[in-house]
């Protein structure tokens, strides 16, 4: 899978769902742990909210009057964030991303490394522009729970159907419709067709999905001195959650001191 196909992916299917003025919905559809990382925040902080689709978090921080800045992959998600929310946006990928060492107060990815093409380099691309003591609020897919398993089936059966015409219809009736009419009766009929549609398609169909453990993330937070702060692993949903810290600058400079005196310990001991 090339970028260019990934971008196109979430072009014509955005993660848009919930009416952008519907704020009790909007609420609803943040996780608590982000709930509580928004409204922690300092009014003045900088958060690049990075992979930030149409917005629905971004939304969350305008009306928190938090300075935001929404970087996605897909220009017609980012286009739906700053038509919504009239904050700025970048379009961009989050393996290169377009910004200082040290420029974002705190950063929020939910739901996206694990749809690059390398999940460890843009967490470590959120790292670098990361202030030191900033933190990051990380979700990301988990191992354990019903969804990978429905990704690999029906959800490999789903995208070979939506590539052969004559399957399409089947994925409309099979799937699709009875989809649309659990999330239309437990929205209380506030889901819509297209709107069911995208979230149906981020599902099933999306090109590219990575399931990652915690002590993966761990590890990772270790290799960049990062310091997990708080978890949940948000018991019956797809993704977890973490909240990490980027150790301040002092701290960096010992560990690093530290990595470089272990690194000279075991190259006299081989030697
Ligand atoms: C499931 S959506 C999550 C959107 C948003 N974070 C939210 O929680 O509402 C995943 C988003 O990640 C974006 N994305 C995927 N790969 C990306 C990359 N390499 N660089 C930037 N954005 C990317 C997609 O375009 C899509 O908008």
């Amino acid at each position: 899978m090339t970028p260019t196909e990934s971008v196109t992916f979430y072009d014509q299917h955005p993660f848009d769902w919930a009416p952008a003025d519907d704020s009790t919905e909007m609420k609803s559809v943040v996780s608590p742990l982000l709930a509580e990382f928004i409204n922690k925040l300092d009014e003045n902080s900088l958060v690049l909210d990075i992979g930030c689709g149409p917005g629905r978090v971004l939304g969350f921080l305008a009306r928190r009057r938090i300075r935001c800045i929404g970087l996605d992959r897909s220009r017609v998600s980012l286009g739906l964030a700053i038509q919504r929310y009239s904050r700025p946006g970048v379009v961009g990928d989050n393996l290169h991303l377009p910004f200082l060492e040290g420029a974002a107060d705190a950063i929020i990815s939910d739901g996206v490394i694990h749809h690059t093409e390398d999940p460890f380099a843009a967490f470590t691309e959120n790292f670098r522009i990361l202030k030191p003591g900033g933190q990051m609020y990380l979700a990301v897919y988990k191992p354990s729970g019903r969804y990978p398993a429905l990704y690999r089936f029906p959800g490999g059966f789903i995208r070979w159907a939506l590539n052969h015409s004559w399957a399409r219809p089947l994925v409309t009736l099979l799937f699709q419709v009875p989809y649309f009419l659990v999330h239309f009766v437990r929205s209380k009929g506030k889901r819509t067709w297209p709107g069911a549609r995208n979230l149906f398609y981020d599902y099933f169909v999306t090109p590219r999905v990575a399931f990652l453990p915690r002590q993966l993330v761990e590890e990772w937070c270790a290799q960049r001195q990062g310091r997990i702060l708080q978890y949940d692993e948000n018991r019956g949903q797809n993704v977890h959650s973490f909240i990490v810290a980027k150790e301040p600058a002092e701290e960096q400079i010992r560990l690093n001191k530290m990595d470089a005196k272990n690194l000279a310990e075991e190259v006299r001991r081989n030697a």
